[in-house]
């Protein structure tokens, strides 16, 4: 049997194309847990999902007399991603706003792993500012969100609100999934900026979001690493299921990253991390007056040349270069004089590619001197490409 699926069907009219989607899972070996709300089941029966997944279809808390109450965590804990085909604004503003209400929004709370939520509605209900609130609130909390078809709709309005197909659906589901291919190593990841005091209320910092490496984070995670996420301040939320180890400053990142390097299979740093940091951190506010027109700095220690000084052959470690000049040429050098596996360049003044945006475009450079240019893509994407990569160097090493 293939992977586990928790399916959430909620009372939209798409809800007569769930069938289809759990019939596509199940040829392709997945195990379809249902879970429908009491809406759903006047446009779908419980007997036609329970016929085609093969499995029970759980549709309140309640009902359940041989696992009273229990049966949202044990759902929770044996599946490895849920979809919400179709999800209604009600079902998505309730889950926005931790609201556990009936059997489903439930069960996803105590859910901490990959999660796609379908929005499927009338187009002015998917335009309204407070459903497309509640979405972008989901996207910080980390659910990934498939977008609408544009169309026909069920209610004759004409527009963005569609649920995607079936096939487009199960295909993400199983993209999601991916393989298992992290399975057993241990992996460490970098990430965000670090935040250089000069005194209580004012720091030296840049503009990394934290994007880059969450996305490493969770796609690791996804292929099966036991995941450690070492980061400064992030602006986006941290995957569940990562260990996660919040930093302010670039000594404090040193000192948890030296802790933990030893214990570690792969270490991507794509952190932004402070070169310089003020020379005196000043207990109270600086006054005006007294602040004068110079700040001395003093350097921080480089943690990745640093660790490139003590790596075992065995461990893979890939560092980042931010580049805006002769960008190719100084990577070069930075893959070097760091002593790292690959270098993953960013040239940080094109458009889509580096600080605080979704997307990137990469140039992959090995110590063997091979170099992959990779096109604009999102940051998951790259994350992936990096991971897999990085595994193959793992398993020549170990042949
Ligand atoms: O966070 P996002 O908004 O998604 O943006 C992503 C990113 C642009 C921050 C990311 O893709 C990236 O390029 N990260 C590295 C940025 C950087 O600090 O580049 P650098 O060329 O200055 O440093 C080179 C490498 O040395 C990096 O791996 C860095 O983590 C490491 N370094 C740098 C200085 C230092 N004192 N210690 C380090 O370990």
């Amino acid at each position: 049997m293939g992977a586990s699926v928790l399916l959430g069907i909620t009372g939209g009219i798409a809800a007569y194309k769930a069938p289809l989607l759990v019939r596509l899972m199940v040829k392709a070996g997945m195990n379809v847990h249902v879970v429908m709300t009491r809406a759903a089941t006047e446009f779908v029966t419980p007997m036609t999902l329970a016929t085609l997944s093969g499995n029970s279809v759980s549709l309140d808390m309640w009902g359940e007399r041989d696992h009273p109450a229990v049966k949202h965590i044990s759902l929770a804990d044996a599946t490895r991603i849920a979809v919400v085909a179709p999800a209604t604004a009600n079902f998505i503003g309730k889950l926005a706003n931790g609201i556990a209400d009936d059997m489903l929004t439930t069960t996803l709370m105590a859910y901490n792993k990959p999660t796609i939520i379908c929005p499927s509605m009338n187009v002015n209900m998917y335009q309204n500012p407070i459903l497309q609130a509640n979405l972008q609130k989901l996207n910080l909390f980390g659910y990934q969100m498939m977008i609408p078809d544009s169309g026909e709709l069920a209610c004759g309005w004409t527009g963005e609100g569609r649920m995607p197909e079936p096939e487009a659906i199960f295909r993400e589901v199983e993209r999601r999934l991916g393989p298992r291919d992290l399975d057993g190593l241990r992996v460490l990841v970098t990430a965000g900026p670090t935040e250089e005091p000069l005194d209580p209320v004012r720091f030296l910092t840049n503009r990394s979001s934290g994007r880059m490496g969450v996305a490493i984070a969770k796609r690791a995670l996804a292929r099966g690493a036991d995941v450690t996420l070492i980061s400064g301040p992030l602006k986006v939320a941290t995957p569940h299921g990562v260990n996660h180890i919040p930093v302010r400053t670039a000594l404090e990142m040193m000192e948890k990253v030296l802790e933990r390097f030893h214990e570690s299979d792969l270490v991507v740093k794509a952190a932004a991390v402070a070169d310089f940091r003020p020379e005196i951190v000043h207990e109270e506010k600086i006054k005006k007056e007294e602040l004068g027109a110079t700040i001395n700095l003093v350097r921080n220690p480089d943690i990745l040349a640093t660790l490139g000084s003590r790596k075992w052959p065995d461990q893979i470690l890939v560092g980042f270069a931010a580049e805006t000049s002769n960008a190719i040429q100084n990577a070069r050098i930075k893959l070097k004089n760091k002593n790292v596996d690959i270098l993953v360049l960013n040239d940080v003044s094109k458009t889509g590619a580096g600080f605080d945006c979704e997307t990137n475009i990469v140039r992959l450079m090995f110590r063997s001197g091979d170099e992959e240019q990779l096109s604009l893509m999102s940051k998951e994407d790259v994350a992936d490409k990096i991971l897999s990569r990085a595994l193959d160097l793992r398993r020549r090493v170990n042949h």
